[in-house]
């Protein structure tokens, strides 16, 4: 089990920077989605989402609901396997609604595109993504993102919610995993 110190190889996106771009990023999602007649659906995609999602609710000034859903796709490496697994579904219904999927990462977009389709057969009123983080260079399947914070390089990244191997999701601040790290153990 690695320190912090020992697995990170530099902070790519600080704190501050964090807060401030979510700061942003409430104040577009509140001023596009001003006057719905139900509260704007946030779906937040577990585990990665958790910790962006828990901020950017709290800068939002408009109705929302907060549901989560369980998926899987990297089985604790760091590529993709390229099968997308439900964990645990949504348990309320999406139709007619206007619904926001929030996530901390598009890697190859595989995870995405399979969501936005199974969303869409719901039948929400609008459906839209918003992504902290994307890595546009690993993309294998398209995928239409209306909010992002941060497009980053392909850098293997962790902490605000994100992992290596369930480690480090608690960091305050974005950093690259040294590669000797994940390189030895996959
Ligand atoms: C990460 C992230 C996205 C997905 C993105 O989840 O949260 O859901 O990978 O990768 P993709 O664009 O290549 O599909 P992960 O499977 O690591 O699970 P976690 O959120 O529980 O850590």
């Amino acid at each position: 089990m690695l320190t912090p110190d020992q697995a990170i190889q530099k902070v790519l996106i600080d704190q501050d920077a964090i807060q401030q771009r979510v700061a942003v990023l409430g104040e577009e999602i509140s001023r596009d989605y001003a006057g719905l007649d139900q509260p704007l659906v946030l779906i937040c995609i577990l585990k990665g989402s958790f910790v962006f999602c828990a901020d950017l609710m709290r800068q939002l000034t408009i109705p929302h609901e907060v549901h989560f859903m369980s998926v899987s796709s990297y089985n604790g490496g760091t590529s993709s396997s390229g099968e997308v697994k439900i964990e645990q579904d949504l348990d309320i219904s999406i139709a007619d609604r206007d619904v926001l999927i929030i996530e901390d990462i598009i890697d190859t977009g595989l995870t995405l595109d399979y969501l936005t389709h199974m969303f869409a057969e719901r039948a929400p009123r609008s459906l839209a993504l918003c992504t902290l983080l994307d890595k546009p260079e690993a993309r294998q399947r398209e995928v239409e993102v209306r909010y992002i914070g941060f497009s980053i390089d392909l850098e293997f990244v962790v902490g605000y919610g994100l992992d290596y191997d369930q480690q480090f999701r608690g960091l305050p601040y974005i950093a690259v995993l040294r590669p000797e790290v994940y390189q030895d153990q996959d």
